[in-house]
């Protein structure tokens, strides 16, 4: 039984077979070719914190598996009246057959996943969106036909997807440049996890010396979920870090565009780039569907 709370929960390897998988799914899909493996299976949803896409692509994954889903937001629950995570965790995997949880705070997942006899998925917290990554990955193969060898630009926040980046980037052999703000780097012991991966990672806080020669640039939201107070601040710390047509100059002419969605027009990225040529997000977002298909499949016995 395996879970997943960090991208790095997976190899080289099985993320490639989960990506083969995730095509073949998309590609069977559009023929009206559905599996309906899961039949009779559930997936139990917890959900901390608001969502849009990962709720309604888990919930439809596993619709079109056969199966169904269960969403709780965690104040619906008696853990929202005390009742323990262990306890929780115990009683679930009595009735369902993963979890995908969304949380404040990693060691939730953590706890989640000591206590449960069912696998654990991380559907973001506030150090990891490793399932993003998944889509992430099938995204840019699909526009680049390989990973190995890119250049991957992160230009704003250090937060949760950023680190699943580094993490997914040097798993993959692709190299990452991170520009942010000073005070905003990405969380170190997953900057130290992904050297230790053979990871190819370069930090500054120069959004054009990162931009240079980039296949791909990513960014986030200024102000994750949970950040809302400093929201003020970060707006102003944030203003050069911005994806726009300039700092599109910078990356190599053929430069795929990447957003995790939801975006901020105006802030971290510019809408005649979120919205033209160059951008892949609304691939990104139908990937979500593909990939947690695939690992839904992998996961759930
Ligand atoms: N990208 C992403 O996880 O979006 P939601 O917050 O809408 O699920
Ligand atoms: N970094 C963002 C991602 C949302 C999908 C957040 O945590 O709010």
């Amino acid at each position: 039984m395996k879970h997943l709370l960090s991208i790095n929960d997976l190899t080289h390897e099985e993320i490639n077979s989960l990506l083969d998988k995730a095509d073949d799914l998309k590609e069977k899909r559009k023929r009206g070719k559905i599996t309906r493996e899961l039949e009779h299976k559930t997936l139990t949803m917890l959900f901390e914190k608001s969502s849009t896409r990962t709720r309604i692509s888990f919930e439809v994954a596993m619709r079109e598996l056969g199966g169904g889903s269960i969403y709780l937001n965690l104040a619906d629950t008696q853990l929202g009246r005390g009742e323990s995570i262990a306890d929780t965790a115990k009683v679930i995997s009595r009735y369902a057959h993963a979890v995908a949880a969304r949380v404040n705070d990693h060691h939730t997942l953590i706890e989640l996943a000591e206590h449960s006899t069912i696998p654990v998925i991380n559907a973001l917290s506030d150090i990891e969106h490793p399932c993003q990554l998944l889509s992430d990955l099938m995204t840019i193969r699909e526009y680049k036909g390989h990973l190995k060898g890119l250049t991957l630009s992160w230009i704003g926040d250090g937060n949760n997807v950023c680190n699943s980046a580094i993490l997914a980037c040097s798993l993959e052999g692709i190299h990452i440049n991170i520009a942010t703000p000073r005070g905003y780097e990405p969380d170190r012991n997953i900057v130290m996890q992904a050297r230790e991966l053979g990871g190819s990672i370069t930090l500054t806080d120069n959004p054009e010396d990162a931009a240079a020669g980039a296949d791909v640039l990513y960014t986030d939201v200024w102000v994750s979920m949970g950040d809302e107070a400093e929201t003020m601040k970060r707006l102003n710390d944030f203003k050069k870090y911005q994806i726009n047509s300039k700092l599109l100059q910078h990356a190599k002419n053929n430069v795929t565009v990447l957003h995790c969605l939801p975006a901020h027009r105006g802030e971290e990225i510019t809408g005649d780039v979120a919205d033209g040529q160059h951008s892949a997000i609304l691939d990104q977002a139908e990937n979500r569907l593909h990939t947690q298909k695939a690992l839904l499949l992998s996961l759930i016995r």
